[in-house]
């Protein structure tokens, strides 16, 4: 494999349309970065899948954006990342990032009473991925995780101010208010889209964090400090792969995008 160049891009993955959520933040942090995004909208929801199909699914994704030729890895699904990423960095030639890991860096960061809880997938949730991951960090937070598996049909229906994605949030994070915590981790790509409704429904009692935008501060830090910038200031290349076209894909991917979205193309692995 030929060695990466600044000028090569970076490559997003998740099992769908959530991932987006990341690429959105990339293009606002780092406008003249080239992005190749892949959604396995095909085998989406990862969250309620086995470790092992996950884990042979999210290195199928790997190797095909390795041939993509991208300079680093950027693992957009919580799931993936929970399951696998210590397989797919064991197989990457280039650096690889993932969310768990910046979203637990950013929640310690915030946390000030040493609390923090975490919403995600089951898979996520179940594999305890971000307390080891804000464990390693400091061991002396207190982590307590919620899974909501609800919410990413909710999101997917576009029902992201209705009263029954309300309803299922008061409900989910009921047992996370009597708690003694005061940061909430979005640990799931689709969360973000629902942070104005969380944000109503927590009030005050505790901060957001969302791993969107601590990844691309991340993702920022990585290419200044190994010189992998691209020094091309030109309008750069956005290209998107999936493996199914779903009718709504179009619609709830500008949606998570904030933009339109073009170059889309159908592939199979
Ligand atoms: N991308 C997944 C995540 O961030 C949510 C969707 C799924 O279950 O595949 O956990």
């Amino acid at each position: 494999m030929q060695a990466s160049l600044p000028s090569h891009p970076i490559g997003v993955f998740d099992s769908g349309v959530g991932g987006l959520t990341v690429v959105r933040a990339l293009m606002d942090r780092l406008p003249f970065e080239n992005i190749i995004y892949f959604g396995d909208t095909a085998r989406v929801p990862y969250g309620v899948k086995s470790v092992e199909t996950i884990g042979h699914f999210t290195q199928q994704i790997a190797d095909f954006l390795l041939k993509q030729q991208v300079k680093v890895l950027i693992i957009a699904c919580n799931t993936m990342a929970a399951v696998a990423a210590d397989r797919v960095r064991a197989a990457s030639p280039v650096p690889v990032l993932d969310v768990i890991e910046a979203g637990a860096r950013q929640a310690v960061q915030v946390s000030e009473s040493g609390g923090i809880g975490v919403i995600g997938t089951p898979a996520t949730i179940n594999s305890n991925a971000y307390a080891r991951a804000i464990h390693q960090l400091d061991p002396s937070f207190r982590v307590y995780s919620q899974a909501c598996p609800l919410f990413v049909p909710l999101v997917e229906e576009g029902w992201l101010e209705h009263p029954v994605t309300r309803m299922t949030a008061q409900e989910y994070l009921k047992p996370v208010f009597v708690e003694q915590i005061d940061t909430l981790v979005l640990g799931c790509t689709h969360y973000p889209l629902i942070k104005p409704l969380l944000l109503d429904v927590v009030g005050n009692r505790m901060k957001l964090v969302d791993s969107a935008l601590s990844i691309a501060d991340q993702t920022a830090e990585l290419l200044q400090s190994s010189g992998m910038a691209n020094p091309v200031h030109h309008v750069p290349d956005y290209r998107y792969y999936v493996t199914d076209l779903p009718v709504k894909f179009q619609t709830i991917g500008e949606r998570f995008l904030g933009r339109s979205l073009n170059r889309l193309e159908l592939v199979s692995l």
